[in-house]
């Protein structure tokens, strides 16, 4: 792992820093390398953008603990609005990601169950996925467990889960024989190695073995969807070669990356065949998960810097 991983992430819990980072027009320019603005409107045309090119896309609205009732109801109106205008664009295939703590999870689990009910009931009525992030450790169990039991209202919903954590092969085994849909993703946040794999090595490993076993012919039997999300492209190439020797074909899974990340490689990977989604970010709350954007690539910092030159 990088050597300014850790305090990058620390760096995202700072309400200090979060204050003085919102304020400054540099910061906000080089975030707009990783979002198309802030409203429903701009990330609804970068989706369309996307489409374009042939690819899908994953609209989610930024913020995440959210304190109180009245703040999670208006996440939640937002999502009712964004899945209805998704409808409304021809040939849009986009689908939403939520947070639970966005939704009230800290006001109190069933708060943000709730909450998230309603949103995957309308979901379910016009036909679009919506996905569960998967946030730090301390959520991870009642994560799970809202997946669980919101699958009920619709069987499509989604949930990520994080490939650095060691009790990760576990969830999948418990998930797998539901046939859940699940988007993989390496793991952003800042955990002690007793719960994540410290080493970028371990967790390549541990991503491309549970990729194996979600695309196993027990996996398929059972239904699983896999949505792989990595923009790492050696990785990127193993699974295509795995696919290819067990003979799974292209729309049995997809691949996945950020907005603004790896562009070119989505397009390739959308013009070789390969279903490919963009999970576009989009609002005004964006510090922390900004912060982990930088952590995955400190090189990302030198953009901010750049755009904080005259000129
Ligand atoms: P890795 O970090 O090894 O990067 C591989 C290469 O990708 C790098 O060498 C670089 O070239 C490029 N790259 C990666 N990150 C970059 C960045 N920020 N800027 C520029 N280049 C970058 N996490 C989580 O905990 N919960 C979640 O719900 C989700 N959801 C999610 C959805 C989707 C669609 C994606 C793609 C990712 C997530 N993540 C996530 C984030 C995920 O956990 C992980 O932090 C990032 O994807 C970075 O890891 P990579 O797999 O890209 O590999």
């Amino acid at each position: 792992m990088n050597l300014l991983r850790g305090p990058l992430l620390a760096a995202a819990e700072s309400p200090w820093l979060h204050r003085q980072a919102t304020r400054r027009r540099f910061v906000r320019r080089a975030v707009s390398r990783f979002m198309p603005g802030e409203t429903l409107d701009e990330g609804l045309d970068a989706a369309i953008r996307l489409r374009d090119q042939g690819l899908s896309s994953i609209l989610t609205y930024l913020g995440e603990n959210v304190g109180d009732r009245a703040e999670a109801e208006a996440v939640v109106q937002h999502y009712l609005q964004a899945l209805d205008r998704i409808r409304r664009v021809p040939g849009l295939d986009a689908e939403v990601s939520i947070k639970l703590t966005q939704l009230g999870l800290d006001v109190a689990p069933e708060v943000a169950c709730e909450n998230a009910a309603r949103i995957v009931t309308r979901a379910r009525e016009l036909g679009c996925r919506v996905w569960i992030d998967m946030e730090s450790t301390r959520y991870t169990d009642v994560t799970i467990e809202s997946f669980v039991h919101l699958r009920a209202l619709d069987p499509r919903l989604g949930i990520a889960l994080q490939a650095y954590l060691h009790r990760t092969r576990a969830d999948v085994e418990r998930l797998l024989p539901l046939g859940a849909a699940i988007r993989l993703v390496k793991g952003a946040y800042r955990e002690p190695p007793e719960l994540a794999m410290p080493r970028k090595r371990d967790v390549d490993q541990s991503f491309f073995a549970l990729v194996g076993r979600l695309l196993d012919a027990q996996a398929r039997a059972a239904g699983v969807w896999i949505t792989v999300a990595t923009h790492d492209l050696a990785l990127i190439a193993r699974v295509q070669a795995l696919v290819a020797s067990q003979g799974v074909p292209k729309d049995r899974f997809e691949f996945a990356m950020l907005y603004g990340i790896q562009r070119g490689e989505q397009v390739r990977l959308a013009r070789q065949g390969y279903r490919t989604r963009v999970l576009i970010s989009y609002g005004s709350h964006w510090f922390p998960w900004y912060m982990r954007r930088l952590a995955e690539r400190p090189a990302n910092l030198l953009f901010v810097l750049r755009n904080a030159l005259p000129g």
